[in-house]
């Protein structure tokens, strides 16, 4: 497992019943303070996702630590399984960053710039001004409506999901059903945080997760 891992995961500070009862709050405020660990974040997601070769399952494994099954079922990520077509195409890489209000704009716009790919932000509803599609969601806490720019991707473009945190994964769930509906590929989700126990990853289908600490 990779060492930063480790003092990333020590920098984020956890509040108990926040904001409700209940809620153990994982508060990445904290890891923005630490110039390291923050660096650090931004450069796990760039190394996974920079040369685009993204059938590389030992990078994945090494990284995230993770036995997931999950994983492990997607074919398109083990090697020598057959690999879908489009994968195998010289547009490999992801074209789009996609990330979602508010948390996931810390962590969405630097990965974008780095890897070479297009941000589009999916917001809260009425943020956007031009025309939107919209998605209904539930939370951990609440349910709420993302919305983007129709527009904003084209049919079959290939697209990175990335959030701070997933929970019960209705948030990342949601912003898959967003993504498909105007016929993006969406290629991975990935997260700072996840929080087993919700078993949020459940909710994405078949969808790869892409996680660096796992809350315990
Ligand atoms: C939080 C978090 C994730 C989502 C995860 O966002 O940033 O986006 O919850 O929960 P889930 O997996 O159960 O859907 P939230 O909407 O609370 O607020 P934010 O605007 O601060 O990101
Ligand atoms: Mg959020």
């Amino acid at each position: 497992k990779d060492r930063r891992i480790a003092t990333i995961a020590s920098t984020i500070r956890v509040i108990p019943d926040f904001p409700k009862p209940g809620i153990l709050f994982q508060d990445i405020t904290t890891l923005l303070l630490d110039v390291k660990a923050f660096k650090d974040t931004i450069d796990l997601f760039v190394e996974r996702y920079k040369d685009k070769d993204i059938s590389v399952v030992a990078d994945w494994l090494d990284i995230s630590g993770s036995d997931d099954i999950l994983l492990k079922r997607n074919p398109v990520f083990i090697a020598g399984y057959p690999v879908p077509t489009a994968l195998t195409s010289p547009c490999l890489g992801v074209a789009f960053a996609f990330s979602i209000e508010a948390r996931g704009f810390i962590f969405g716009p630097p990965i974008a710039l780095a890897i070479g790919a297009k941000f589009v932000p999916i917001r809260k509803p009425k943020k956007l001004p031009g025309e939107v599609i919209s998605e209904e969601y539930s939370l951990e806490y609440g349910s709420d409506i993302m919305e983007m720019h129709i527009g904003a991707v084209q049919p079959r473009e290939r697209a990175l999901v990335i959030d701070d945190l997933i929970a019960t994964g209705g948030t990342l769930a949601a912003a898959i059903r967003l993504l498909e509906r105007v016929g993006a590929e969406v290629v991975e989700c990935a997260c700072v945080i996840e929080l087993p126990e919700l078993q949020g990853r459940k909710r994405l289908g078949d969808k790869p997760l892409f996680i660096l600490v796992s809350a315990v």
